[in-house]
């Protein structure tokens, strides 16, 4: 065993100010889709932000914040209520996809994220019927 301290990928790229300003990229993108930005709340972007940046950030290794405010993350259950069909899906891998591009990640980095938000996008899809109409 060496001395070296744990080295996470939170550690690594910076810590929550980085996933913050990921994050905030991720929702510009959001907040232009007319099929996302519907289901947001437009009142609280900040408070998705927070949601959303502190969750990356405990799962890449950074402090448990989210769950201490938030509970136990349950992701696919807090999704139910919204429409993710396959569209939906792709159209959100899309914006974190553009938002990942302006972060200027290592390659090991980039392809460990791609690699989570894929799986994690997949699973949330809870519906094959078209986007409602608005
Ligand atoms: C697949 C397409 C997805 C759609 C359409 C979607 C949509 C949403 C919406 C509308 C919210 C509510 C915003 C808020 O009030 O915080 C939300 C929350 C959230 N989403 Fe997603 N999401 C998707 C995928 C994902 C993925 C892949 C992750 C994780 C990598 C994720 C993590 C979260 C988290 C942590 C929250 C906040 C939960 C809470 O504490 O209430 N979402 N999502």
């Amino acid at each position: 065993m060496s001395d070296a301290p744990l080295h996470t990928l939170y550690d690594e790229v910076g810590g929550m100010a980085t996933f913050e300003t990921l994050v905030r990229r991720f929702y510009d993108g959001v907040q232009q889709d007319p099929v996302l930005w519907p289901m947001y709340p437009a009142d609280d972007l900040d408070g998705a932000i927070w949601r959303l940046s502190r969750f990356l950030g405990q799962y890449f290794g950074g402090p448990a914040t989210y769950s201490s405010m938030r509970g136990h993350p349950r992701l696919r259950m807090r999704h139910v209520e919204f429409h993710v069909n396959p569209d939906a899906r792709d159209r959100w891998l899309a914006h974190m996809s553009a938002a990942l591009d302006t972060m200027g990640f290592s390659p090991m980095v980039r392809s460990s994220m791609d690699a989570y938000f894929d799986r994690a996008a997949h699973a949330m899809v809870n519906t094959f019927e078209p986007t409602p109409e608005q």
